[in-house]
């Protein structure tokens, strides 16, 4: 986490009073000649467009040290075609120059604003920039937490240069916006990297009552005795197993200036702390990763806190639900047969499909502080990653307005989702002999979708539902330049606080 570094950019200068050792300019592929104003560095870069080293091709970066005479280095950014181009090339390109700065030890870092504004208009320069910062910021991202030796990034200021004093608000707000964005994205990165050992229910119910404090919204953490007056079995069936209380964190938050359409959204996350499987253990290879099967509730807190910190017109009910599945002699069996806390019967069939049962409780409380809609994620299914690979996620809802608009918003964030269906007929393969339904079938067969199917069974009729199956893209997102290469991505944060902030 470097909280110190994002927390500490963003002074406006001309580029003839930058001070900085490195200098950055863009250039988009069709312009990279006339986006070069400054005299002193035209011919620098006539030179590098004349080299067959530096193209502009999008995500490239070309650096020069010690480049003229004020001994600055210059960075020329390949945007690459501007027909082509999106904001997610520039949060792409940002990932890859922090990588190139970084390693040319670069101390203090100057992005040449004016030289954006020559080839776009400012409307698209903001998102240009936004995404770019977002990018560059986000892949500074380390996990060092339990290292004995630290790494100590050479870069400690960033500075947007632009020679008219009249863009110095509009740069404060964009800096901040992509700050807070960062930050978010962070606390959810490191909640997910959190070690087991360490990341228990306890130990996030704790940090999410600061954060609540923080920001100003309402938190509160039940434990055991209480999700068992509130007739929680199926979630508390699967912490059975596990020496260690789990927990049910519900933030509130209410705008402080509610419109006439605000809405009311609530937001449910799986906390699975760390997923053995239960009784039904899973194999040991690669059992380490379920450290990271409470992701859906680290979006969700991440989400939360930057649609609120964004001052979000809309409210907001956060249901994050951390447990461990463990097996131990307390552990629930395949075969028994629990009432869940809406009424219906299930018989538990494998424990390891134990992330639609904590979310099952958690969707019915959730209708209890009547939302007009309800939203969750989780890490639900390794299917997940057969049917749609790492790209893109899984996207389910029993509303098409709903559905819409949630792809509307990955439109905008480019983080992809796929819907996939949720007819009833997927329900008849959980149909028991014993129980209203069973939590899981003996074969895969479009295991995703039967996750997806289980947990409608526990929405209301006329709630409208979303439900994101982010499983395939918690964790191990190295191939976008701006995510670590191993561990939590942070994936949707933006997404989910967009979809609230602008819903
Ligand atoms: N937490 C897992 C899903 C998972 C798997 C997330 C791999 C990330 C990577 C979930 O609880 C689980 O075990 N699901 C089972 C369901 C099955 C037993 C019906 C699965 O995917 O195999
Ligand atoms: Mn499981
Ligand atoms: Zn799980």
């Amino acid at each position: 986490m470097k909280t110190d570094l994002i927390h500490s950019l963003a002074t406006l200068a001309p580029a003839r009073e930058f001070s900085g050792d490195t200098l950055a300019y863009f250039f988009f592929q069709s312009d990279k000649k006339e986006a070069v104003t400054s005299t002193q560095t035209l011919t620098e870069f006539q030179n590098l467009t004349k080299s067959a080293a530096f193209t502009a091709a999008a995500k490239s970066s070309f650096f020069i040290r010690e480049s003229y005479i004020e001994k600055t280095n210059l960075v020329a950014v390949g945007f690459g075609n501007k027909k082509t181009f999106t904001a997610e090339t520039a949060r792409q390109t940002g990932g890859s120059v922090y990588g190139k700065i970084n390693s040319e030890k670069v101390k203090s870092f100057g992005l040449h604003i004016d030289s954006l504004l020559k080839s776009i208009n400012k409307n698209q320069a903001d998102e240009v920039l936004r995404a770019f910062l977002e990018g560059f910021y986000l892949a500074s991202y380390t996990f060092e937490k339990y290292k004995s030796k630290k790494t100590t990034p050479t870069l400690t200021s960033v500075v947007l240069v632009s020679a008219d004093r009249k863009n110095e608000a509009w740069l404060n707000q964009l800096s901040y916006d992509v700050l807070t964005t960062v930050d978010c994205i962070f606390t959810t990165r490191d909640f997910s990297n959190e070690p087991s050992n360490f990341g228990t229910p306890e130990f996030y119910g704790n940090e999410i009552a600061k954060f609540a404090k923080r920001y100003g919204l309402k938190c509160k953490v039940m434990g055991e005795a209480e999700a068992k007056k509130e007739r929680m079995n199926l979630f508390l069936a699967v912490s059975a197993g596990s020496e260690r209380e789990a927990k049910v964190v519900i933030l509130e938050y209410t705008p402080k200036k509610a419109a006439k359409n605000s809405k009311h959204i609530a937001i449910v996350g799986k906390g699975v702390t760390f997923d053995s499987g239960g009784i039904s253990i899973k194999p040991s290879m690669r059992m380490e990763d379920m450290k990271h099967d409470m992701t859906g509730a680290a979006t969700m807190l991440g989400a939360t806190l930057l649609a609120a910190r964004m001052n979000s017109k809309n409210r907001m009910t956060t249901i994050l639900l951390f447990t461990e599945n463990m097996p131990n002699g307390n552990a629930v069996q395949p075969g028994n047969v629990i009432t869940a806390r809406n009424g219906k019967t299930v018989e538990i069939i494998n424990t390891d499909a134990e992330g639609r049962l904590v979310l099952a409780d958690g969707l019915d409380l959730a209708h209890d502080y009547h939302p007009d809609l309800i939203v969750n994620s989780a890490t639900l299914t390794g299917a997940a990653t057969v049917a749609l690979g790492r790209i893109c996620s899984a996207l389910f809802s029993n509303d098409d307005k709903l559905a819409d608009k949630m792809l509307a918003t990955t439109e905008v964030t480019e983080e992809a989702l796929w819907q996939l269906p949720l007819w009833d007929e997927y329900f008849d393969d959980l149909k028991s002999n014993t129980a209203d339904m069973m939590n899981s079938a003996n074969d895969g067969a479009g295991g995703t979708i039967r996750g997806a199917i289980f947990m409608k069974q526990f929405i209301k009729p006329d709630m409208p539902w979303a439900h994101i199956d982010l499983a395939n893209r918690a964790y191990d997102q190295g191939y976008l330049s701006y995510n670590p290469r191993k561990g939590a991505s942070g994936t949707y944060v933006r997404t989910f606080a967009h979809f609230v902030l602008n819903y």
